[in-house]
C-alpha cells in the first residue's frame, strides 16, 4: 500500500531522509516513532505527495512519485486522508463546514452530508460544536477536528501525524482506541509519535527515524 524505495529528501537547509527503504501492507497499523525533528513529518509528507522526493521512489495506492502530475496527486488523495501536526483546519470556516470539506471535494450530494459529518463528529466526540469556529475550540478539539476532517471520506490510508500531540494521556489512550476501531473497518493507517509510551505494547509495526535514517523496531 506504501512503499519507500531508496527515497532521500533534503529540505532546503539540508535536514531530511536519507535512502529510506520500506513497505506497508494493505490494512497494517504501524506506528512511526522518533525524536522532535528526526523527520517523522517529512515522510509524512512524502506519502501525501506534498513534497517529492529528490531521488528514489514513493508509492502510494498504484500512485508511484517520478513524474506525478498535480491531476494524478489529487487523485492519490481522494483515497488518503491525513491529519496534519497543526490541524490545517479553515480559519473562516465553522466546525461543520471543515470537516464536511472533502465530502464536496468528492461531489457527495448536499442531502448526504450532515448524517455523515454528525456521525464523524460524533466518533471524535466533538458533537454539538458543529457552530464553533477553530479559534472557539480548544488545541486537543483542533485536533480531534482534524481527525474527524481526515476520516469522514473513510479512506483507504489514514496518516495521522502526531494526532495526539495536544491531547491529555487519558483522551491519547482513547485515540489510540479510535484509530484502531477504524482499523478494523480495514483502512491502512500510518500514525507518528514520539510518545512511545502511547504506542508500545500494542502489537503493531514500529517504524523508528533517527539522523533521517529508518529502521524497524
Ligand atoms: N520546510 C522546511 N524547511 C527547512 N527545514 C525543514 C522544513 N521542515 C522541516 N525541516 C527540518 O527537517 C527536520 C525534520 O523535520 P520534521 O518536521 O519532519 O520532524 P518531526 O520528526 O516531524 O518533528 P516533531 O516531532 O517535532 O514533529 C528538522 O530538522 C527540521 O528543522
Ligand atoms: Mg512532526
Amino acid at each position: 500500500m506504501i512503499e519507500f524505495q531508496n527515497a532521500s529528501y533534503a529540505h532546503n537547509k539540508g535536514y531530511g531522509l536519507n535512502n529510506l527503504n520500506m513497505s506497508i501492507d494493505e490494512g497494517e497499523f504501524t506506528f512511526l516513532i522518533g525524536p522532535t525533528g528526526s523527520g517523522k513529518t517529512t515522510l509524512m509528507r512524502l506519502i501525501y505527495f506534498d513534497i517529492i522526493p529528490d531521488s528514489g521512489i514513493v508509492k502510494i495506492n498504484g500512485f508511484s512519485s517520478p513524474g506525478i502530475t498535480q491531476k494524478k496527486i489529487a487523485m492519490a488523495r481522494q483515497s488518503i486522508g491525513m491529519v496534519f501536526q497543526d490541524y490545517k483546519l479553515l480559519k473562516d470556516r465553522n466546525l461543520f463546514d471543515n470537516v464536511a470539506l472533502p465530502l464536496h471535494v468528492l461531489g457527495f450530494k448536499s442531502s448526504e452530508i450532515p448524517d455523515r459529518v454528525d456521525e464523524a463528529l460524533d466518533l471524535v466526540g466533538l458533537e454539538g460544536k458543529e457552530g464553533h469556529y477553530p479559534y472557539e475550540l480548544s488545541g486537543g478539539e483542533q485536533q480531534r477536528a482534524s481527525l474527524a476532517r481526515a476520516i469522514i471520506k473513510e479512506p483507504d490510508v489514514l496518516l495521522a501525524d502526531e494526532p495526539t500531540g495536544n491531547l491529555d494521556p487519558v483522551s491519547s489512550f482513547e485515540l489510540v482506541r479510535l484509530l484502531e476501531t477504524i482499523h478494523e473497518t480495514g483502512t491502512t493507517i500510518l500514525m507518528a509519535s514520539h510518545n512511545y509510551n502511547l504506542i508500545k505494547g500494542r502489537g503493531r509495526q514500529i517504524l523508528e527515524l533517527k539522523n533521517g535514517q529508518l529502521r524497524i523496531r
